[in-house]
């Protein structure tokens, strides 16, 4: 018989920290290690601990990828970003339900065309690996044709991506809509042909109550029962006008969020985007459930939206999963360092101190808790996927100049959340190959 392949060995070096658990709920989760050594095998972390304690175990002919005045990170994870609206970013002056008829539907609607959504997914991907997001739950468009584009470009990269085709069957321009019955049948096509097909995962996407009538909701809940391991993706309780408005396309349902319970949308790898204007009921619900939020700071400052209500979401007595987002195009960044920075300042609006720990747990290993795949992203540690970002300490000069005054680590990933973006970056790893380096001069970006 044939003797197996070799495996293939990677070696980071260089300072490094990661979330162990839920610094919402204990005290001691954040682990760093000064001078730390990431050994890599077959896409996997196999070791990761201080240098000297670690180097026994380095092969003398594995590379080793030093990064000196840096901090190695878990790749970062955005539980809620529309990929499509790429080009819709920085649109002026409309709240959600005028922004979506007056920019958001009609960018949308180019994705009819593919060579369009290659183009967008190609872009997309740059952007993120660029700011060392690794993990995205993503909405496509209606379309079937703009959810291959960007699979087909995760693949590439072979970066873990959640993404589905975006369900809607009312209230949006005809070309954009689909009926229950063909988007419960083109979502399982893309279903059977990338739902764990290496490491993409199929997101279930009924855009949100306002633009799905019931047959649709019902749909999605029929899909979600018919295969295992299947996400659900939508939006709640954005905008106050937005509310008001759903409600009276459901006058007999008792809350926005009951409205995605009563088909069978309220479960475990369920991820709703914004529940600004929710109550102790919904959080109840989900934390019984097992659904997750997905805070989105940008987009709902720049939207005039509202301020999610953090520190109640993760109350201790019945903590509800969250992750970060950056709602693109809504939110006005891709970087999940910038977005934690704006997080900071909506929790000091309400009153609250988003502390550096927390933060970072958000963009990681609470991104993965909120997705479930906390037993294989959002950690540094063995066994886990090797998916990491690199920071670089001095970036630029005033960062240089700031993080060289920092006393500790919390001190440093709070300059790095504050002052951090997308330059911010000198690499990111996925499932253990280098797919970007901002020092690979001309191209930074590898495959
Ligand atoms: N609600 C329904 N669709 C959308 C969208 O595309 N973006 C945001 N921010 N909210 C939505
Ligand atoms: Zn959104």
């Amino acid at each position: 018989a044939a003797s197996p392949a070799a495996p293939a060995r990677r070696a980071l070096r260089g300072r490094a920290a990661s979330l162990s658990g839920n610094p919402f709920l204990a005290d001691g989760c954040l682990d760093h290690v000064e001078d730390a050594l990431i050994l890599i095998e077959d896409g996997r972390i196999a070791a990761f601990g201080p240098y000297a304690e670690t180097a026994g175990r380095l092969q003398a002919d594995v590379p080793v990828e030093h990064y000196e005045n840096a901090l190695i990170l878990p790749g970062l994870i955005d539980t809620h970003v529309h990929y499509p609206q790429l080009q819709v970013i920085a649109s002026y002056g409309e709240q959600l339900l005028a922004w979506l008829h007056a920019y958001t539907f009609p960018a949308e609607l180019q994705f009819a065309d593919s060579a369009h959504a290659e183009r967008v997914a190609k872009l997309f991907f740059r952007e993120i690996l660029g700011a060392g997001t690794t993990t995205a739950m993503v909405y496509c468009t209606v379309h079937p044709g703009s959810v291959e584009a960007f699979f087909a470009e995760s693949e590439r990269f072979n970066t873990r991506m959640i993404a589905g085709k975006v369900l809607m069957d009312r209230n949006a321009p005809a070309a954009l809509l689909d009926t229950a019955q063909r988007g419960y049948d083109e979502s399982k096509a893309l279903i059977a042909c990338w739902h764990g097909r290496g490491r993409q995962l199929y997101a279930v996407t009924p855009r949100f109550a306002g633009s799905c009538t019931p047959a649709q909701l019902d749909a999605a809940g029929a899909l979600l029962d018919e295969h295992d391991g299947l996400f659900l993706q939508t939006h709640l309780s954005e905008n106050t006008d937005e509310v008001a408005w759903v409600m009276s396309l459901f006058p007999d349902r008792a809350s926005y969020l009951d409205i995605y319970a009563h088909s069978g949308l309220v479960r475990p790898r369920s991820v709703f985007g914004h529940a600004i204007h929710v109550g102790e009921e919904e959080f109840c619900t989900c934390h019984a459930t097992g659904a997750a939020l997905a805070h989105c700071p940008t987009s709902n400052g720049f939207l005039g939206s509202g301020l999610f209500r953090l520190f109640d979401a993760l109350d201790p007595r019945r903590p509800v999963r969250v992750g970060l987002g950056t709602d693109v195009g809504a939110g006005t960044t891709l970087s999940l360092l910038k977005t934690l920075g704006e997080a900071y300042k909506v929790a000091a609006l309400r009153g609250a101190k988003l502390d550096a720990a927390r933060a970072f747990w958000l963009a990681t290993l609470g991104g993965a808790e909120a997705l479930r795949l906390d037993d294989r992203i959002g950690r540094i540690a063995p066994g886990y996927e090797a998916d990491l970002c690199v920071l670089d300490l001095a970036a630029t000069p005033l960062l240089g100049f700031r993080t060289g005054l920092c006393e500790d680590i919390e001190d440093l990933l709070f300059v790095l959340m504050t002052l951090g973006d997308h330059r911010t970056v000198r690499a990111t790893w996925v499932a253990g190959e280098c797919v970007y380096d901002a020092r690979r001069a001309g191209a930074p970006l590898r495959y």
